[in-house]
């Protein structure tokens, strides 16, 4: 998958736990922060019983413990633990007025395509970029910083959000080298936001942004059982963000809960000068945010679209189409009306990068936006996607060039701007969405499509629609499948309610257990 793709939680005070808890790493008198949600980590902070620097030492145990296996992330933040002193302090003398559940005194990872300028590098897991320096923090960090949240480090992804290569494996960067599922380790951690879903999976962040331009956040979210949202475009700014095209782009949270993904939206939305699109989406935030929608009865009479070709063409073999059966009577029994047999049109056209003609437009988008990225950066060892071919080339060992090429990056290089075939791959884009998803949602008066895993990607891709990936089920090796809702633009409160009626109803989710 392309950064881009292809192939009220119950609170509950455990006060008197077993006395030796104390002393595990895992639990603070008597809290246990394996799992923890944000509100169940800002009660205990109001209480007394955690302060922010006990919950990143534990992360960074966590990160030494287990990242040499799974290779989630990249780079530690040196300033982690000052952050978390900050933010207690802060606390302490009730310096600041902070809704209940925000991401004050919370530590989140980063995908290393997300600028921040501290002492972390921005590389989008390439050695082509490390040393380089960026302007400002990302237009999604200054509002994660504005909120009180402690930036952990920097998640591994597939390298360049998958732009570089047919040939690169899921989760693989060069800088941190093959990401893991934690689930089943050997199995595709799928991406491009690998590290992101990986190291939330187990337990070596409260929360993780990642970021999609295909795929890329409902597709791990999937696969390491958590919570993906890929916001509507531009409700979130890109500014600072390595892009692939801004058409597409956009950058959202992976958290192990619905209630963790709104809490971290609610801090990153909205308006930012280095991002003109924000302006415009702005007008989808509703007054007072999003957790106004994580209601349980959130399910009641919304409309929900199944189109079973392709989406549920499981093979006969599969525990699958079981899982998902029941999860539509589930569904129903929460008060949702399913519309089912439903199609698409164009659907096998929609589904092909190079039919749909969205390559085509992402190959030239890509080399105008990165070459816009890195003429930006303050000091940079690579200038340009020609610079940083040269350096794939020249570097061969350290970026295996040789093992996973870079052809995707030789076909954008060859782009000259958007010319006579780019805006009729425009205009096919948009013709395949106005007659394809959103005729259906409109034609059904929708509120959500239901697509099994990133099955859906593409459809809500080329369209800049958002959706949330919920947990949803195991296959027989262990693998983790998600659901996905997807719907219109400014479609998030609906679809918020949607995913937190269903996780309340299944909770699937559970924690991982490595196996091989
Ligand atoms: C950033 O990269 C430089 C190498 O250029 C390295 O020395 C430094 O430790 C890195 N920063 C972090 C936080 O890992
Ligand atoms: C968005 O743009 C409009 C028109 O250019 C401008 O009037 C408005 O103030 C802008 N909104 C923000 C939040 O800057
Ligand atoms: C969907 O189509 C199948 C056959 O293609 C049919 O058996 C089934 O009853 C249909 N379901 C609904 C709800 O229309």
């Amino acid at each position: 998958m392309f950064s881009f793709t292809f192939s009220f939680s119950p609170i509950v005070f455990a006060l008197f736990l077993i006395p030796f808890s104390m002393f595990s790493a895992s639990t603070v008198d008597g809290f246990s922060i394996k799992e923890a949600t944000v509100e169940y980590i800002q009660i205990a902070f109001h209480n007394h019983k955690l302060t922010s620097r006990q919950l990143v030492e534990f992360y960074l145990e966590q990160i030494e413990s287990l990242n040499p296996l799974l290779h989630g992330v990249i780079e530690v933040n040196p300033d982690a633990l000052e952050e978390a002193d900050r933010a207690d302090e802060e606390r302490k003398s009730n310096s600041r007025q902070e809704p209940m559940f925000g991401l004050h005194g919370i530590p989140i990872l980063l995908k290393d395509n997300i600028a921040t300028k501290d002492k972390l590098n921005t590389t989008a897991g390439s050695f082509a970029l490390l040393g380089s320096v960026v302007p400002r923090d990302a237009g999604v960090v200054a509002k994660l910083r504005k909120a009180g949240a402690v930036i952990l480090g920097k998640a591994s992804l597939t390298e360049w959000a998958n732009f570089r290569s047919y040939g690169s494996p899921d989760g693989w960067c060069a800088r941190s080298g093959q990401g893991k599922n934690p689930y089943v380790l050997s199995a595709d951690p799928c991406g491009s936001s690998s590290g992101s879903a990986i190291s939330v999976a187990a337990n070596m962040a409260t929360v993780s942004l990642g970021t999609e331009t295909d795929g890329s956040i409902i597709c791990p979210s999937s696969y390491n059982a958590v919570v993906g949202v890929k916001p509507t475009v531009g409700l979130t700014s890109r500014a600072g963000v390595v892009p692939i095209s801004p058409r597409q782009d956009t950058v959202g949270p992976i958290c192990r809960t619905v209630a963790d993904a709104v809490y971290v939206l609610d801090a990153i939305v909205g308006f930012d000068p280095y991002d003109p699109t924000t302006n415009k989406s702005s007008k989808y935030i509703p007054s007072g945010g999003y957790k106004q929608f994580l209601r349980t009865n959130g399910l009641q009479g919304k409309r929900l679209g199944i189109v079973r070709k392709p989406f549920f063409d499981f093979s006969s073999e599969s525990v699958l189409p079981r899982a998902f059966e029941n999860h539509f009577n589930t569904l129903r029994r929460e008060g949702a009306i399913l519309v089912d047999n439903l199609t698409i049109a164009n659907i096998d056209e929609i589904l092909s990068l190079g039919a749909s003609s969205e390559e085509t437009a992402m190959l030239a988008e890509f080399k105008l936006a990165l070459n816009a990225y890195l003429k930006e950066l303050v000091t940079s060892p690579v200038r340009s996607l020609a610079d940083i071919i040269a350096f794939n080339n020249k570097f061969s060992k350290l970026e295996m060039t040789k093992e996973y090429g870079q052809d995707i990056f030789l076909k954008a290089e060859a782009t000259s701007g958007i010319g006579h075939a780019e805006k009729k791959a425009l205009s096919n884009l948009k013709k395949l969405t106005l007659r394809g998803f959103k005729k259906m949602m409109k034609k059904y008066k929708l509120d959500a499509m239901i697509a099994p895993g990133p099955d859906a990607s593409s459809v809500l891709a080329i369209g800049g629609f958002p959706g949330i990936s919920v947990p949803a089920a195991y296959d027989s090796k262990g693998i983790p499948v998600g659901i996905c809702f997807g719907g219109l633009k400014g479609s998030e409160p609906k679809l918020i309610e949607i995913a937190y009626g269903f996780e309340q109803a299944t909770k699937v989710r559970k924690v991982p257990e490595f196996l091989p």
